[in-house]
């Protein structure tokens, strides 16, 4: 549960969001559309870095990834053979009074947040209700909160029902939000909507596909999805990747692109979006028999220790260890601490019916510790159903063990938004310093990592009224930017500028002062004042090693 701060602290990370160019409502000026998002100008900046930087880690620096770059529309097969027609959905439950639809299964979750929620929880301490408290509040208060709730309508009844039903989960919370939304006491318990305490319908399956047609007809037949994961994309596209390139079996595809799921409940900012992007990776590996009968035994990893290299004799399990350790090793090389992010082995039945195992990296949010990535050993299911659906063979040949099979995959599966909202939550930072004249202030910085930063280095003349500052500034700027992306600035007194600079997350400021242009003597000329925003310290460069010193800081 999020603690008052840090629903606080959340708060100001939306609005500094948007104050500062990260990210804004999308349709904003027509109200927004919920659930939809859109990233400004350091926003896009920051994103792009992030994809190229995961991007780099799994094709640039290895041998055994290729890309892909897949449609968004795909044949509807695609979505039937992978079991998203039939089985993608979300329970969904509508509230017989307010009419709004909300996520069965984040009920209980979305009503520990709820004004009202809280307050009938408060009336009764460990489950147990105090029938003088419930009774005032639903005469008083209750009436203004939510007056579609059963117990403000009717509370006699309603407290007179709880004495009756309260024993059958003595001290439940849940149990007793329950009996105090049901009107009817003929029929089962409903669960109470959580935006006006009236009764949610039975929980009904909703799929979560976003539906178009192509073509003008748009009839029936001319139904399409716009795709719910890129995944789907690599396992339809492996054949011609193995025909078309020189990859052996273990090998994998990686894929970074736009999905859309038309979630029945947006939250938590960009967290839960209905449009959003995914880095994904299918790692092929051999089936453990045929490891097996290769090498003649698959390894196995040694209690609390950690994969190393890949190996011939490695098996799924250790594939599947190796990937959650690159992938934790990856997010604290963009900056986030493994102390902020956890392992999450879903349980038995947990698992989806094809999967062997699965690992959520999560994240402790603002809001929560959620999940930022899943990592799961799916066994050969998706290269089988479309096999099985397409009739096209998705066997691979494989030199070294003469035979056929249909290899298995490992699958690390990353959203880009929940990560910008990750190291958003991360860097943020509101700390007290004492300005140049001895002033204490608030300053607020975003700590990203070097890497992931919008922009790299502020740039700017002492003063903006002195030409010669102002060439020698555009001169540095000019050979910076090539290689980064930096920002030119000359408004405002210095401190100012750096403090702009300091909320943007931008990890250096370059001052072009009356040293650079040697008029205090010539063993200062071309050199320049370089700030660190962590440490707010201050350096003098010489201009010549400017690029070097930053190119090593930033990529
Ligand atoms: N191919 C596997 C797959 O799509 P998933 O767990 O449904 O697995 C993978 O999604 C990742 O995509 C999640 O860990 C999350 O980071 C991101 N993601 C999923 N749904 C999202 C949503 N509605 N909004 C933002 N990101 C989402």
């Amino acid at each position: 549960m999020s603690t008052e701060s840090q629903v606080n602290r959340m708060e100001k990370i939306v609005s500094l969001c948007k104050r500062r160019g990260f990210i804004f409502q999308s349709s904003e000026i027509y109200g927004g559309l919920n659930g939809f998002w859109d990233y400004g100008p350091l926003g896009a900046e920051l994103k792009r870095n992030v994809k190229e930087l995961w991007w780099k880690s799994m094709t640039r620096l290895r041998d055994d990834i290729v890309g892909l770059e897949a449609t968004i529309i795909m044949h509807p097969s695609v979505w039937k053979a992978s079991g998203h027609v039939d089985t993608f959905s979300d329970p969904m439950s509508t509230c017989r009074s307010c009419k709004k639809l909300v996520r069965s299964d984040q009920v209980w979750d979305m009503l520990e947040t709820t004004p009202w929620a809280e307050a009938v929880r408060s009336c009764a301490p460990g489950g147990v209700a105090d029938r003088e408290a419930l009774l005032k509040w639903a005469k008083g208060k209750g009436q203004r909160l939510v007056p579609n709730f059963a117990l403000v309508k009717d509370p006699e009844t309603m407290l007179g029902r709880l004495s009756e039903r309260s024993a059958e989960a003595p001290g439940s919370q849940q149990h007793l939000l329950q009996i105090l939304c049901t009107a009817d006491p003929s029929g089962p318990l409903s669960m109470p909507c959580p935006h006006c305490a009236g009764e949610l319908t039975e929980p009904r399956p909703f799929n979560l596909m976003f539906k178009t047609y192509v073509g003008p007809a748009a009839t029936e037949d001319d139904i399409a999805y716009l795709r719910p994961e890129t995944a789907q994309a690599i396992f339809v596209q492996f054949k011609n990747v193995v025909d078309s390139s020189r990859v052996k079996v273990p090998f994998g595809i990686c894929q970074i692109g736009k999905a859309f799921r038309n979630e029945v409940t947006p939250r938590n900012f960009t967290f839960r979006s209905r449009e959003f992007e995914q880095m994904e990776l299918e790692f092929f590996i051999k089936p453990d028999e045929v490891v097996q009968a290769q090498t003649g035994g698959i390894a196995k990893l040694p209690e609390g220790e950690l994969p190393g290299q890949p190996e011939a004799n490695w098996g799924w399990e250790m594939w599947h260890k190796y990937w959650v350790e690159e992938r934790l090793r990856w997010y604290e090389s963009i900056g986030l601490k493994r102390s902020s992010l956890e392992e999450y082995w879903q349980k038995p039945d947990e698992l989806a019916h094809y999967a062997r195992a699965t690992v959520d990296i999560l994240y402790k949010f603002p809001f929560g510790t959620q999940e930022l990535e899943g990592i799961a050993a799916r066994s050969n299911f998706d290269l089988t159903q479309h096999q099985t659906h397409s009739g096209k063979s998705m066997e691979y040949f494989d030199q070294e063990a003469n035979l056929r099979y249909v290899p298995h995959v490992i699958e690390p599966s990353a959203g880009v938004d929940r990560l910008i909202l990750a190291l958003l939550a991360e860097a943020f930072e509101e700390e007290e310093v004492v300005d140049e004249k001895g002033q204490k202030e608030v300053r607020t910085v975003l700590r990203f990592h070097p890497r992931v930063a919008p922009i790299k280095a502020g740039i700017f003349p002492l003063l903006k009224n002195k030409p010669e500052l102002v060439s020698k500034a555009l001169e540095v700027r000019d050979l910076l930017r090539p290689l980064m992306n930096v920002f030119y600035d000359d408004g405002g007194a210095i401190g100012r500028r750096y403090r702009r600079q300091d909320e943007a997350g931008t990890p250096f400021c370059i001052t072009i002062d009356f040293d650079t242009i040697g008029e205090n003597g010539p063993e200062k000329k071309d050199t320049v004042t370089l700030r660190h925003r962590d440490s707010m310290k201050q350096e003098r460069v010489r201009i010549a090693d400017l690029p070097a010193y930053l190119l090593s800081q930033t990529s």
